[in-house]
């Protein structure tokens, strides 16, 4: 071959070889501009804040108010909520659920308050991590929680005796029962409740007994105290299943002239309220507490500072329908 054809056959493979490595060239940068949105979207997708709320009981109707009112505002502010709990009331296992929410590093957390010691440790444990702890229906104001979202309950225990006294005439035998012995915010209600009743020589309270929250556990109590007791003539369930157990027993037992008083607005008890059983209930907010409690967080992480408490609304409902709220936030 001469060295012209060399040449030619050199130049042609020369350009070949150039417009390859051109094209390939060419089709790594389109490939990298295609790339570009997904990489970078990959990393600023951050995943979304994981709040966990632990109730007292999981399928307790009050409960599933405050998850109901916490998911509404969980979705609103673009935020995650998990609910659990206790399956039956159970403080220790509520404690192994904080725990558990601690080590799996959520972003808040949302509980109610107990007053053991051993259970504040845990709320203050997962402030120095760093976790923002709301607590919620019930407080615990000697953790170090951000803020309390819910009832005074001091207050509620007061409109409750004022309510007693006027509907027993000042004068009579009382028994109460409260939904748990530890409960801090029972234990406050009562406290409200002995406070107006103390006022009255003629109104006794005669005995406080647990129903555990269980409506059975309130029936089954309520027997008892209307055995033992015969001149009865007002009960009072402090928590939101003790009224509905309490009026079962009456509809068996049917003591003469007992009235009887309740704690939230659960469909039961508002019916019982229409059908003349219970008297009157003192109403709660558990949507308002679970939506609140979420929408402070929301303002926590935009730099907001809390106020201290945040107390929702009460009011009453019942036979002599009249409507008092103490609604307010203090600093
Ligand atoms: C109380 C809650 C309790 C619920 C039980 C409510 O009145 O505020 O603390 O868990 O009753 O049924």
């Amino acid at each position: 071959m001469s060295n012209r054809k060399w040449n030619i056959g050199i130049a042609i493979l020369f350009i070949v070889f150039s417009s390859l490595l051109l094209s390939f060239f060419l089709s790594t940068l389109r490939i990298k501009d295609l790339l570009q949105p997904i990489l970078s979207s990959e990393v600023s997708q951050k995943p979304p804040y994981h709040i966990v709320l632990i109730s007292q009981e999981i399928d307790n109707p009050y409960w599933r108010s405050i998850e109901r009112g916490a998911k509404d505002a969980a979705f609103e502010f673009g935020m995650e909520l998990e609910y659990t709990g206790p399956f039956r009331i159970n403080p220790a296992e509520q404690m192994k659920l904080l725990e558990k929410a601690i080590a799996a590093k959520a972003d808040a957390l949302l509980v109610q308050g107990l007053s053991d010691p051993q259970y504040i440790d845990l709320i203050n444990k997962a402030i120095s991590y760093g976790i923002p702890v709301l607590t919620i229906d019930t407080d615990a104001p000697s953790s170090r929680r951000l803020s309390y979202v819910g009832t005074n309950n001091f207050d509620a225990g007061k409109v409750m005796g004022e309510l007693v006294a006027e509907a027993a005439g000042n004068h009579g035998q009382i028994a109460a029962l409260i939904g748990n012995e530890q409960a801090p915010n029972q234990q406050l209600r009562l406290a409200g409740f002995r406070e107006v009743i103390s006022r009255y020589p003629e109104l006794n309270l005669v005995e406080v007994r647990s129903s555990n929250i269980s409506r059975l556990q309130a029936s089954g109590e309520t027997e008892e105290l209307l055995q033992h007791y015969p001149q009865l003539n007002v009960m009072v369930g402090l928590s939101a299943l003790d009224a509905i157990g309490i009026a079962e027993a009456a509809e068996r037992i049917r003591p003469k002239g007992l009235q009887i008083f309740a704690f939230d607005a659960l469909d039961e008890t508002l019916e019982l309220i229409r059908s003349g059983i219970i008297h009157s209930t003192i109403v709660q907010q558990p949507y308002d507490m679970g939506n609140e409690a979420v929408s402070q967080l929301n303002d926590y992480l935009h730099g907001k500072e809390l106020p201290v408490q945040h107390y929702t609304k009460i009011s009453v409902q019942g036979q002599k329908p009249f409507v008092q709220e103490n609604g307010e936030t203090s600093p």
